[in-house]
């Protein structure tokens, strides 16, 4: 068993980790400000610390935990936000990741870090894998690679092991609309609410974007193999299969109705729009050094994960028995 500090426990996948650590039988320590994330989603079973990464207070009460671990996913997660408010996002993601550096460089505890592959990259033309060039094109992409070089500078000065994970989109329950897999609760929450959806594209391709989509149980189980890697490195945690956007709005029309939610014929039919300033024609994340080294595998196939997010979904409204 180990002692581990989860930061971001109240938000998407966060959460999802402690829930896996928590049913493993590890000790676990949540910490979350609650900026964004919900208190709903804190494991009972494990203990909770309400603080932002950035203070003193935070640090102390992590040392004082002295985990063997700490798996960093608290951050600011919006990239047109970073666009907006690049201070603030450097402020998280930078600087509370140093932080959280301070103490794993004080404990020796191991550092597990959430990356962004999607973001980092920018736009490829076939699959990237981690020694694709990186090309930050926003500050979110920036202060994510930022910390990646902290994190190796500081485990070269002192001593701590790191693994670095670049997620690629990630779905599932518990998902926000602001992350970078937004589209499949936006489109949830427009379908159940009854209202049109648009699908953004690019003049050369009306079907969307494509996009890499990883369940989050997926990627809660990466992190459990970084957990028990006894060496350094960085991983693309990605499914490698390209999708669009509106495949992902079919698959979602498609569950609603096995569940037995009426989608009339006009919202069943999206609306489309240009591309917005920033948006990525294709992302997609080679994941086979994962698969070799961390023995890390996808193992739900997204028809499957949409029809288990649309459950969630359905069920926090009371519109599915359990
Ligand atoms: N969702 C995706 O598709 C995706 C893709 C690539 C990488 N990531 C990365 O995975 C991680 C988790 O993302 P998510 O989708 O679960 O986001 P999320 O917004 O659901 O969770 C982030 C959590 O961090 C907390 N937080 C934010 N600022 C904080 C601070 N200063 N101090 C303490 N807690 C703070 C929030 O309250 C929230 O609970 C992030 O690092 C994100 O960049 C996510």
């Amino acid at each position: 068993m180990a002692k581990i500090v989860v930061t971001g426990a109240a938000g998407f996948i966060g959460s999802n980790i402690v829930d896996y650590w928590i049913e493993k039988g590890h000790e676990v320590l949540s910490v979350d400000d609650l900026s964004s994330g919900n208190i709903n989603n804190i494991n009972s079973k494990s203990l909770f610390f309400q603080g932002d990464i950035c203070s003193k207070k935070t640090s102390k009460k992590i040392l004082e935990f002295s985990p063997d671990v700490i798996c960093h996913q608290a951050a600011q997660i919006s990239v047109p936000y970073s666009v907006t408010h690049p201070y603030i996002d450097a402020k998280i993601n930078i600087l509370g990741t140093i932080r959280m550096l301070e103490c794993a460089s004080k404990l020796k505890a191991k550092f597990l870090f959430a990356s962004t592959g999607g973001a980092i990259y920018g736009e490829i033309k076939d699959i990237a894998n981690e020694d694709t060039e990186p090309s930050a094109t926003s500050p979110y992409a920036l202060s994510k690679l930022t910390s990646e070089n902290y994190i190796k500078l500081m485990s070269q000065k002192f001593g701590f092991k790191y693994v670095i994970l670049r997620y690629s989109n990630v779905y599932g329950p518990r998902q926000v609309p602001h992350g970078e897999a937004g589209v499949v609760s936006i489109f949830l929450e427009n379908l159940i609410n009854k209202r049109k959806s648009t699908i953004n594209t690019f003049p050369e391709d009306n079907e969307g974007m494509v996009r890499d989509y990883v369940f989050v149980k997926d990627v809660a189980i990466a992190n459990d193999r970084a957990l028990e890697l006894d060496k350094c490195g960085t991983f693309n945690i990605s499914t490698g299969i390209p999708t669009k956007t509106k495949r992902i709005f079919s698959l979602i029309v498609d569950a609603l109705k096995r569940y037995g939610i009426e989608v009339s014929e006009s919202i069943s039919v999206p609306n489309y729009a240009d591309a917005r300033p920033g948006d990525l024609r294709r992302s997609l994340l080679d994941s086979n050094r994962a698969k070799e080294i961390l023995k890390w595998e996808p193992t739900v196939n997204l028809k499957e994960g949409i029809e288990l997010t649309v459950k969630w979904f359905l069920e926090r409204r009371g519109q599915v028995r359990t």
